[in-house]
């Protein structure tokens, strides 16, 4: 790639910072540095991050995951600067609602949540999302086999967010929703302390 003026430099490590992964060179059809600088400007500023959050099922977890969030988000105020999704590595639960146990919890714990049918993680959702956390190791394996290898260091698990990294067990066999919640709430906490650490919220 060309030499970067200073404040484009500062740019290119603010949008890899920010959407954790790099931003098109300045080479594709820009034609100054000035309009490169302008270009990393206006998508720092105007584009949202995004982050799908992945389980085996899609019914259990990884849509508690996507409510809880979404939860935290809007009482930050930070609703409109994401885009939060889940989706299943498995095909058993494709196009269910969230399981019973799961909506009761949420529904319990005062958490806002609709409607919705379980999809399946796509190669492109590897392309489309910044972030793509996962509740456990072999979560992980699954999502490699339909995306391929994690090449851009997109793919980490939930509670490596929190300072006691670990999986977090399925309630779809163990049956416990509360432990479910508990553990989603505190990787949730986690991943947004350390994403204002890093100044990119
Ligand atoms: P989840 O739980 O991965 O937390 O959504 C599961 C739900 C369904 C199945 C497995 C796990 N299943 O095999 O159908």
């Amino acid at each position: 790639m060309a030499h970067l003026s200073i404040r484009a430099n500062e740019l290119y490590n603010l949008y890899e910072n920010k959407f954790n992964m790099p931003p098109r060179g300045w080479d594709h059809g820009i034609e100054t540095m000035k309009e490169y600088e302008n270009y990393l400007e206006s998508k720092i500023k105007n584009s949202k991050i995004k982050v799908l959050f992945v389980c085996l099922g899609n019914i259990c977890r990884s849509p508690m995951a996507e409510f809880i969030f979404k939860d935290i988000l809007d009482k930050k105020g930070l609703s409109n600067k994401f885009i939060v999704k889940s989706a299943a590595t498995s095909n058993e639960e494709i196009g269910n609602d969230m399981h019973y146990g799961a909506k009761d919890k949420l529904t319990q714990k005062n958490i806002p949540f609709s409607k919705r049918k379980a999809i399946r993680i796509t190669p492109e959702d590897y392309k489309n999302y910044n972030y793509i956390i996962v509740m456990e190791e072999s979560n992980i394996r699954n999502i490699k086999r339909i995306v391929g290898e994690d090449l851009n260091n997109k793919i980490s698990k939930l509670l490596d967010y929190s300072d006691n990294p670990r999986d977090i067990a399925d309630p779809w066999y163990t049956g416990n929703f509360e432990v479910a919640y508990n553990d989603i709430v505190e990787g949730c906490n986690g991943f947004i302390k350390y994403l204002e650490n890093k100044n990119v919220i």
